[in-house]
């Protein structure tokens, strides 16, 4: 069958309104930011936040940002702070990205945060974003709009040449201003640098009249989501599981008998979308959990490697 060609909308308004409604219908919009073109889905949907890491055939659940209008729509998600107030008055919208504690009743996917109890929120300054964020009226999950491992992308075209027929549309709108990926600041503590970006920390140190815990270096960002901070049950995991032994409760995978079923059809991307949810839910039982095998290909790529962390032996 061949792939559906990937939508080329521009920035009039009906474009924008077309985009957004592919984007609640789950679909997948590449749009140009300031910074690099994201790769957006609605950060509530995990099926779509799903979707995004298979069209980056990503091989792990990296946490995503999620792209709001304006910092009244941030507060909706993360527990905000005064250091956040002065932060995003200086720099927002812009090229920074404040990761908060997410608040009670956020509705974002664990998908997109890849299991963590802190979100990455950013306004972002460009016009057909801020276009696309007002017609949609939600969070976008975006990470930069290219094949896992491949250069960001700072045209519609760099986007086409890497996604074309992987996702529903591309929003054109030239040349990325900034081309270079947002600032990453910590705010769940004293305020660290996790990647450098678009504002200079040196900017940032000036505002708050402090200097940063830099990043492991200059160029190797930090990246949490290889970092032990990640989800991992309380409970023991046993992987590769056909039968649960007593005592366990089974996840499954594909037509078998079980607790919780991952994809009753088989599906990686129902799979992806489902497995942050079902580990907590088999968690709360108090019970170890045996997880049934997983096909290792495509997000089963990540969908294993999520399970290998939860398995790993721990202190
Ligand atoms: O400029 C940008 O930030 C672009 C545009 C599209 O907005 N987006 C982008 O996304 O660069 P991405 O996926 O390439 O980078 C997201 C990074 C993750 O790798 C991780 O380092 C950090 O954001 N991140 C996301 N959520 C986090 C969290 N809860 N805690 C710590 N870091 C987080
Ligand atoms: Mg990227």
């Amino acid at each position: 069958m061949p792939q559906p060609q990937t939508e080329l909308l521009g920035t009039a308004q009906a474009d924008l309104a077309r985009a957004a409604n592919l984007l609640g219908e789950g679909r997948l919009v590449a749009f140009p930011t300031e910074t690099v073109y994201g790769l957006g889905a609605d950060a509530r949907n995990g099926v779509a936040v799903a979707a995004i890491y298979a069209a980056k055939g990503r091989p792990a659940f990296n946490p995503l940002i999620v792209h709001v209008a304006d910092a009244d729509a941030a507060r909706r998600y993360v527990q905000w702070n005064d250091i956040a107030t002065r932060l995003a008055d200086a720099f927002w919208p812009g090229p920074l990205t404040l990761v908060l504690p997410l608040r009670e009743g956020h509705g974002i996917s664990p998908l997109a945060t890849a299991g963590l109890e802190t979100l990455a929120v950013r306004v972002p300054a460009h016009k057909s974003a801020q276009g696309l964020l007002r017609a949609f009226d939600g969070p976008l999950a975006a990470p930069s709009a290219n094949p896992s491992g491949r250069i960001s992308p700072t045209t519609a075209a760099h986007v086409l040449a890497g996604l074309d027929g992987r996702i529903a549309a591309v929003i054109d709108d030239g040349h990325c201003p900034v081309g270079l990926e947002s600032t990453i600041l910590a705010l769940d503590g004293t305020p660290r640098l996790l990647r450098a970006g678009g504002i200079a920390a040196e900017a940032v140190e000036a505002l708050l009249g402090q200097s940063l815990a830099a990043p492991q270096s200059p160029t190797t960002p930090s990246a949490p989501g290889q970092l032990a901070s990640h989800y991992a049950p309380q409970a023991q995991v046993r992987l590769n599981a056909k039968t649960a032994r007593p005592g366990e409760v089974l996840l499954g995978f594909g037509d078998m008998g079980c607790d919780l079923n991952l994809s009753p059809g088989g599906d990686l991307i129902e799979a992806a979308a489902n497995l942050f949810g079902h580990l907590h839910q088999l968690d709360a039982t108090g019970r170890p959990i045996a997880v049934a095998p997983v096909p290792d290909h495509g997000l089963g790529r990540a969908i294993n490697d999520r399970l290998h962390r939860a398995a790993a032996p721990r202190d």
